[in-house]
């Protein structure tokens, strides 16, 4: 596989990054492809799929926000764009599968094809997996499997990695570990915190984000997982 080096210019410093598979075209998707997405925090990789969107670059149809945080940034992204939004919060619920029953209803309500979590910080159950069978997906802040679970980017620091990443996968039982669409690497700098590190990783997430969304798209529309 060719790869190549790329640069993202912040303010004043620019970085190198390489994302695998290089990234090439949107699929294109007609009728749009239903997704719906999952966050539980301030929703800029939500916000990237909006813009793309809105802009006719990715063919999707946001169906629905779902959230489990009733301060979360991600529903005033929503609401600007008048994308249905529900919070639906575990301690609602005497048990974790009736909260999924609740999230897994919702997007059935929805007519979504696939599911994808852009910061969703809770860990799912087969009961929701098996729902939607290879039809959810994951963004993580680590080049997994190194720096599974919920303090990636700071555990990467804390470790002394000199190179970091996110990576995006399908969902399956064992947290973080599902196969991957797709990664995306930088470099982790000497004077790097967790808010300058965080920084450069959501810019690259808000690249393979959208392009895995349109490859999961491309499998779940040919039937090529259903037939796995
Ligand atoms: C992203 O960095 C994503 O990788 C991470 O939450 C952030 C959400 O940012 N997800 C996880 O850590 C999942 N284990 P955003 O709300 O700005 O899109």
């Amino acid at each position: 596989m060719n790869l190549s080096l790329n640069k993202i210019k912040i303010l004043d410093k620019s970085f190198n990054y390489i994302i695998s598979p290089e990234i090439s075209e949107f699929r294109k998707f007609s009728p749009k492809l239903k997704i719906g997405v999952l966050a539980s925090g301030n929703g800029t990789n939500f916000q990237e799929l909006i813009n793309l969107s809105e802009k006719g670059e990715l063919d999707v149809d946001i169906k629905v926000l779902i959230t489990n945080k009733d301060d979360a940034g991600c529903i005033k992204r929503a609401r600007s764009v008048k994308i249905p939004h529900k919070i639906i919060r575990g301690r609602d619920f005497l048990q974790k599968e009736l909260f999924e029953l609740e999230i897994v209803n919702t997007l059935i309500h929805y007519d979504v094809e696939l599911v994808v979590m852009a910061g969703w910080m809770k860990i799912v159950t087969p009961f929701f997996i098996n729902k939607f069978k290879n039809k959810i997906i994951n963004i993580h802040p680590s080049l997994l499997p190194a720096y599974k679970g919920g303090s990636a980017i700071n555990d990467s620091i804390l470790n002394g990695s000199k190179i970091t990443g996110c990576s995006v996968h399908f969902v399956e039982e064992e947290v973080d570990s599902g196969s991957l669409i797709m990664q995306a690497a930088l470099s982790i700098r000497d004077d790097d915190d967790i808010e300058s590190l965080s920084k450069r990783i959501h810019m690259l997430e808000h690249k393979i984000l959208p392009h895995s969304i349109s490859h999961a798209g491309y499998l779940i529309r040919s039937n090529f997982m259903e037939n796995c």
